[in-house]
């Protein structure tokens, strides 16, 4: 396996420079953007309803309900020796914010074998929060509790601090910022690329990241949030791993989301989706932001199994592809 761990300077300038602004915003009190202005009120209004109509603790109690979701992947320029290749994919761990110091994920995670493990960021609960220690410390026995053979990689979401990359590696987490990775089975390769980003920072550089694939390769791609997937699309991706969303964290019965805290169509909320040719899929994420509440959305860990060839039933693929024609028109996000 190869780790191309050159950094790009201009890319560090920028996000310090950013990550210094949201920082000196959030101490004056003032939000970065409109949008986190909105999500403060959101999420103080949702915690207010919760205590008066005394459903605060079933609230919390949802947010370790942990479920192991498996999602097979139809994949048609997968080379065969990847067929049956498993990926167990964490997103929005928000680790500073599970009061069971990471428990229930544990338990799941030590029994479900895989290739390789993907963080899809949001490690840290706090926004720019320069106190990532306790984040950190949270994360170590969650890492420690997987084993993989191809390794753990991760990227940045808009609640991380570039300067907690060097720490995320030392835990054995190889962080791609707008990097890419060769995994190889036998003589077969495939790419696990990563972007910083997308949603806040706007720091991802699909570009570069995806600079060494060769024209024949398969790419599978590692985005905080779904929002740069047409661009991805566009570029060739085969498989968009993301989160970001929370699946709207608290919903109607059916799952039906209220907000997504993203800029995307209702069908990149949660679960798995197709964006042109390319195949994707939106984690509920694993833990928690903003407030302890989860309705009708529970927590997640996916485990995903890549297969070659097209998926078996092409009636299957007709209809999801209509359904989201059908739902395409109405963006999801109030903030869109
Ligand atoms: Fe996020």
């Amino acid at each position: 396996m190869m780790h191309n761990s050159a950094r790009n300077s201009d890319h560090h300038q920028t996000r310090l420079r950013l990550q210094t602004e949201k920082a000196s915003a959030l101490t004056r009190a003032v939000p970065a953007s409109a949008h986190q202005e909105d999500m403060r009120i959101l999420s103080a209004a949702v915690d207010n309803l919760l205590k008066c109509t005394g459903f605060k603790s079933r609230a919390r109690r949802n947010c370790f309900d942990y479920r192991l979701e498996r999602n097979d992947v139809y994949l048609p320029d997968l080379p065969p020796a990847f067929d049956g290749y498993t990926i167990l994919h964490f997103s929005d761990l928000h680790a500073d914010g599970l009061v069971d110091e990471g428990e229930g994920i544990m338990r799941i995670v030590e029994t479900v074998p895989c290739d390789l493990a993907v963080l899809t960021g949001d490690f840290s609960f706090e926004e720019a929060d320069v106190n990532y220690e306790t984040c950190l410390e949270a994360l170590v026995p969650i890492v420690r509790s997987i084993s993989v053979q191809d390794g753990i990689f991760g990227i940045l979401g808009n609640h991380d601090l570039l300067e907690m990359v060097p720490a995320l590696e030392r835990m054995g987490v190889k962080m791609l910022l707008n990097d890419a990775v060769q995994l190889q089975r036998g003589t077969a390769k495939i790419v696990l690329a990563g972007v910083d980003d997308p949603h806040f920072y706007k720091c991802h550089d699909l570009q570069k990241a995806l600079s060494a694939v060769a024209p024949d390769q398969l790419v599978i791609l590692l985005s905080h949030s779904p929002e740069i997937a047409a661009e991805a699309s566009r570029c060739g991706v085969d498989f968009y791993l993301c989160g970001h969303t929370h699946g709207g964290q608290v919903c109607l019965p059916g799952g039906i989301p209220l907000f997504a805290n993203s800029s995307c169509y209702r069908r990149f909320v949660s679960g798995s989706w197709k964006c042109g040719a390319m195949q994707g899929y939106t984690s509920r994420g694993t833990g928690f932001s903003f407030t302890a509440a989860r309705f009708f959305c529970p927590p997640e860990i996916t485990l995903h199994t890549l297969h070659t060839g097209s998926f078996p039933c092409e009636f299957y693929d007709s209809v999801e592809e209509n359904i989201g024609k059908l739902l395409n028109f109405t963006r999801h996000s109030v903030y869109a």
